[in-house]
């Protein structure tokens, strides 16, 4: 796979710029270049959303880390294939990770933070990880490196437990319970969700964690809230932004829906479609991520 994306990269660098790289041509006159003259940005990587009311996660995340380093260059790029496609459609063009990289390396930044902007390092922070080997192996810039999602170490958990525990619904009652919704994945990092959980009910019992697509499911925390014969739920995303999956898996009319799902086992739902980065205490764990970039660059924060 690394090859692939190595492979891909070159192919891209060719196309964009009608020249393949050549790694022993030029590198000491380029080094001595690139040290004159260097340009360090940040290329902030999520999933992507074409619901405009999810964009203020995206607005925070960004406010936030212009404001933690003025005057640097801050882009986007979105993962999602399908999501590009949906907002060129809407005349909105957004870059992959590798075309928004490529645009860098034309525009000749030297130093390169990419960001994840995702929940565990699953399946899609993995792909992104490929993304960015593919171009340190082409020595396209000076440094490129590639920061932690929302979830990555201990530290990031308990500062997760606390952040979510202080945005809580302040009308819920300590007899209703709160279910987070993870997106789930087939890649071994999904255990997260299930550990997220464990710390979450150290704190408070009546917090739960489900996923979309992986483990806990929603009928599994269903039984749990059962057991406890909790009868209502406040359904929060467990992702940056409130997107799709929030609007019809969470919150939807449809008889899969979590909310169709627990109200049909007499739990009343209230759904809260906030992405978890429009909350300031959450945005600052995933922002926090690129200051162990910028010290590697020698830049203090
Ligand atoms: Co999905």
């Amino acid at each position: 796979m690394e090859w692939k994306s190595l492979a891909g990269a070159l192919a891209l660098s060719f196309l964009l710029f009608g020249t393949a790289p050549n790694p022993a041509v030029g590198n000491d006159a380029h080094r001595q270049h690139v040290r004159a003259a260097r340009k360090v940005g940040i290329l902030l990587v999520g999933f992507g959303t074409s619901e405009a009311s999810a964009q203020v996660s995206f607005d925070t995340l960004l406010r936030k880390t212009a404001a933690a380093y003025p005057g640097i260059d801050v882009r986007w790029a979105y993962t999602s294939h399908i999501i590009r496609a949906k907002l060129a459609d809407q005349g909105k063009r957004l870059d992959s990770p590798a075309v928004a990289l490529a645009r860098m390396l034309d525009e000749r930044f030297t130093h390169v933070a990419v960001q994840s902007l995702h929940t565990i390092s699953g399946a899609e922070y993995h792909e992104l990880q490929r993304t960015v080997s593919g171009f340190n192996a082409m020595g396209a810039f000076e440094r490129i490196v590639l920061g932690d999602p929302l979830l990555a170490t201990q530290a990031d958990m308990q500062r997760t437990v606390s952040a979510l525990i202080d945005v809580l619904p302040r009308e819920r009652k300590p007899d209703e319970a709160v279910v987070l919704m993870g997106h789930g994945t087939h890649h071994p990092a999904n255990a997260f969700y299930a550990a997220l959980m464990f710390q979450l009910q150290r704190e408070d019992p009546n917090i739960f964690v489900a996923t979309v697509e992986g483990y806990p499911d929603i009928e599994l925390v269903k039984s749990l809230l059962l057991e406890k014969q909790i009868k209502k739920v406040f359904l929060m995303p467990l992702m940056s932004v409130a997107g799709e999956h929030a609007k019809n898996d969470m919150a939807g009319d449809e008889a899969h829906s979590w909310k169709t799902v627990l109200t049909r086992a007499g739990i009343q739902c209230l759904p809260v479609m906030k992405g978890m980065a429009e909350y300031d205490g959450l945005a600052d764990i995933w922002v926090g991520h690129i200051g162990p970039m910028m010290a590697q660059f020698g830049l203090a924060r």
